[in-house]
């Protein structure tokens, strides 16, 4: 199965880029599905499906709208009580205890972001069903959508660090401390509900990280724009998504423009010649802005064609992912080195610390522990640089020479 998520700045086309690359693979002949997990849900709307509802259907089964495309809006509020029902149940108790008004309780146990990653959860049935080969993602605006994507590997690292050692403290005090405190302990439903979770959300990540997987960032020609973009680029590869080009949208058309369109040609080229350098080794589609809004499947068909030009829209990237090992023979000391592409940043944005088993990588405001793959556990790090778009971490069994670049003042490599 193909999965390719489209994500971007607001308003920049993500549905409709979605929507026509998924009708253009349905006329292909693939048994295509465009899912939303964006609670604004404009699916619909792009479609023109109309199912009577007012303010927009919800599609929370795929309905069919074209011949092999179908369209799925997550019911979202749904899928949140199945897998959260039991941990908010925990924390209501908890709030309820502390003298809290439920209503105001209610609304504290929602985590912002949280529908949006159960909605992702629906990717594993469609996996597993075997009724698709393709399953275009129409993802929020980028900020929710990183956040999305994140969640999965931190709310690993937790239930593998952190769960079993409280579920064994809240065992053994469960008694003493509801008694004392008047606070209610976390059954075990809840422990078993934050795990079933994370097995969900981790298969989920190993979907949206395989091989079949790719993420397209959807831009307009407009400085801020382009920001956004490469810095999703950027923290997309931190998080092991890997990018497969980008779609620049709403291009003016330079033919028979009057002054203030022509004005326009000029600054969308200057930051269109931006984009190819900042993403030079991706594909860089570009689609014109078209003189109406491109709504209906055959519309959104023609747009996606013409901006495919005659590429495959599904072609699978050639290479390994953002994250790869390589190591050198046994006479060689230098050892292993971890890969892990972070284009766009200098030595300089990227932090490295090792703690335990944990590599935590920081860049901006995003950071990812990264577990050692446990070969390497027992190696000490020995140096890391930031080159040709990626860090690079030098394992050693021993105090092997160091061979690389001492790393930055502000890279600490602990070992
Ligand atoms: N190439 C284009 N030419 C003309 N109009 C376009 C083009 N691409 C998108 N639009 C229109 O721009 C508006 C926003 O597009 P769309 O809903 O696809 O953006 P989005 O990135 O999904 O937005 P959101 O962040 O709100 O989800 C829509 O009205 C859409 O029809
Ligand atoms: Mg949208």
């Amino acid at each position: 199965m193909r999965v390719l998520l489209f994500t971007g700045k607001g308003g920049v086309g993500k549905s409709t880029l979605a929507a026509g690359t998924a009708a253009l693979a349905a006329a292909a002949g693939q048994r295509t599905l465009v899912l939303s997990t964006d609670a604004a849900h404009s699916l619909a709307d792009a479609l023109t499906i109309d199912l009577g509802v007012p303010g927009g259907a919800r599609l929370s089964e795929p309905v069919e709208v074209a011949e092999r495309l179908w369209v799925q809006q997550v019911d979202a509020q749904l899928r949140f009580e199945q897998s959260w029902a039991d941990i908010q149940g925990y924390l209501l108790s908890v709030l309820a205890a502390a003298g809290l008004d439920p209503v105001a309780a209610e609304e504290l146990t929602v985590v912002p972001g949280a529908e949006e990653v159960l909605a992702l959860l629906e990717l594993r049935l469609h996996a597993a069903s075997g009724r698709w080969d393709v399953v275009v993602v129409d993802c929020a605006p980028t900020a929710e959508t990183l956040r999305l994507l994140a969640l999965p590997e931190a709310l690993g690292w937790y239930i593998d660090r952190v769960l079993p050692i409280e579920r064994r403290v809240v065992k053994a005090l469960r008694p003493v401390l509801t008694r004392a405190a008047g606070v209610p302990m976390p059954a075990d439903t809840v422990f078993d509900a934050v795990v079933r979770l994370h097995a969900e959300l981790d298969e989920v990540r190993e979907l949206l990280t395989g091989p079949g997987a790719t993420v397209r960032i959807v831009l307009t020609p407009e400085s801020v724009v382009l920001a956004e973009a490469r810095r999703s680029w950027t923290t997309l590869s931190l998080y092991g998504y890997r990018v497969d080009g980008v779609v620049a949208n709403r291009v003016f058309p330079a033919e028979g423009a009057d002054d203030w369109r022509a004005g326009w040609v000029v600054a969308q080229d200057a930051v269109l010649a931006e984009v190819e350098e900042s993403f030079a080794g991706l594909p860089l589609w570009r689609s014109e802005y078209r003189p109406g809004e491109p709504v209906g499947v055959e519309a959104l068909r023609a747009l996606a064609a013409e901006t495919y030009a005659g590429t495959d829209p599904l072609a699978v990237p050639e290479g390994e992912g953002p994250f790869r090992m390589t190591s050198h023979g046994p006479g060689d000391t230098r050892g292993t080195v971890l890969h892990l592409s972070l284009p766009l940043v200098g030595r300089a944005d990227v932090d490295l610390a090792r703690n335990g088993d944990d590599l935590v990588v920081t860049v901006g405001s995003y950071r990812r522990l990264l577990t050692v793959p446990a070969g390497l556990s027992r190696h000490r790090v020995t140096g890391a640089r930031v080159k040709d778009g990626e860090l690079q971490v030098q394992f050693c069994e021993q105090s092997g020479e160091q061979s690389f670049e001492q790393p930055a003042a502000s890279e600490r490599a602990e070992g």
